[in-house]
């Protein structure tokens, strides 16, 4: 509709479909075999994993997305104008509610010349991208198929760029990986371009546990989704009905992690491995860490990437936090 047509969508591609399952049998290999058990949490989200995650978003335990929302919907035209943005660049997902939010600011700003989605999935990228293209026919759209571990090096150059890393995605990371994802994305940026950053606060544990052990079960079933991905892709024979979910705070590490607890003594066949994962009676297979953030520490973590603090925005229940740095 309208007299202005979209303009073509550009895809860069670094992740090929096979790479997946080889970078998932590499792991599984580690992280299954041996003690203690431990998966990276990207192996929950195939088509599934993301529905059940959307599910989610919507459980009333669940505050990220909503508080993340509730900055948005205040702040949007704030960071629209503070990053002097011509380029805004989103790690992960594309479709979601709150790239049409950033994207409506910028656009009223009328500064906004290009998004790059970037997102390991490329037929949902590619989809996404033309979608938006369509909506948003003044943009040019350069979408990026890339693990956002791996391939930050190789992020659109030029203009003023904003990257934006939302929904609290940086608290998957350990201390380490964080430090490294710093400094990688700080090293691809120019001086002026920013970085606009979602990070969920430290908080009462009553309220974290709720939100990771919800009362439908939901993030339970997401959890548990990570054993079906393995049996289709390894074909391995996990049974979903031998093993628990659990998600505490770990206090020393000021992180949730989700848990799955193995109900008895069991032997899972690995065929793709050529291998078997032993478990124990209540031996734990750790999915994911969700880190539990305080301002000055994202502040500090930021500053040694050199990334610089330029503002930080709350909701009104101080739950979760957007920052916006600039690199100098
Ligand atoms: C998508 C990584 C931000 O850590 O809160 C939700 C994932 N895991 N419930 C989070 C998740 C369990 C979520 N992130």
């Amino acid at each position: 509709m309208g007299l202005t047509r979209a303009r073509p969508v550009t895809v860069d591609v670094y992740v090929q479909p096979g790479d997946a399952r080889s970078a998932l049998c590499e792991e599984a290999r580690l992280g299954l075999c041996g003690h203690p058990k431990e998966l990276s949490p990207k192996w929950l989200y195939d088509e599934r994993g993301s529905q059940l995650f959307d599910d989610i978003t919507r459980l009333p335990e669940y505050y990220p997305t909503r508080r993340e929302r509730e900055i948005l919907e205040a702040r949007a035209g704030e960071i629209a104008r503070l990053s002097g943005a011509d380029t805004l660049i989103e790690l992960g997902s594309g479709t979601s509610e709150k790239t049409r939010l950033l994207l409506e600011a910028f656009q009223e700003r009328g500064r906004l010349e290009r998004f790059v989605p970037f997102d390991v999935s490329e037929a949902f990228l590619r989809s996404a991208a033309e979608k938006l293209a369509r909506q948003y026919p003044r943009l040019q759209v350069h979408a990026v198929v890339g693990d956002f571990e791996r391939h930050l090096g190789q992020l659109p150059r030029g203009g003023r760029r904003l990257v934006a890393f939302l929904g609290g995605t940086i608290g998957n990371f350990k201390p380490a990986q964080r430090a490294h994802f710093f400094r990688e994305v700080a090293e691809g940026l120019a001086p002026g371009d920013g970085l606009l950053l979602g990070t969920d606060l430290l908080k009462g544990r009553d309220r974290l546990f709720a939100a990771y052990n919800d009362s439908a079960g939901v993030t339970a079933e997401f959890n548990r989704n990570v054993l079906r991905v393995l049996n289709r892709e390894l074909g391995a024979e996990f049974d979903l009905s031998a093993f628990e979910h659990l998600a505490p705070f770990n206090e020393e590490h000021g992180w949730i992690e989700m848990r799955l607890i193995s109900l008895h003594e069991q032997v899972v066949p690995l065929p793709a491995l050529r291998r078997f994962a032993h478990f124990e009676q209540g031996e734990v297979l750790r999915t994911e860490v969700s880190c539990k953030f305080r301002p000055e520490q994202v502040e500090a973590e930021l500053a040694t990437a050199g990334l610089h603090l330029s503002a930080w925005w709350t909701d009104a229940a101080q739950d979760f936090a957007l920052s916006l740095s600039f690199k100098r």
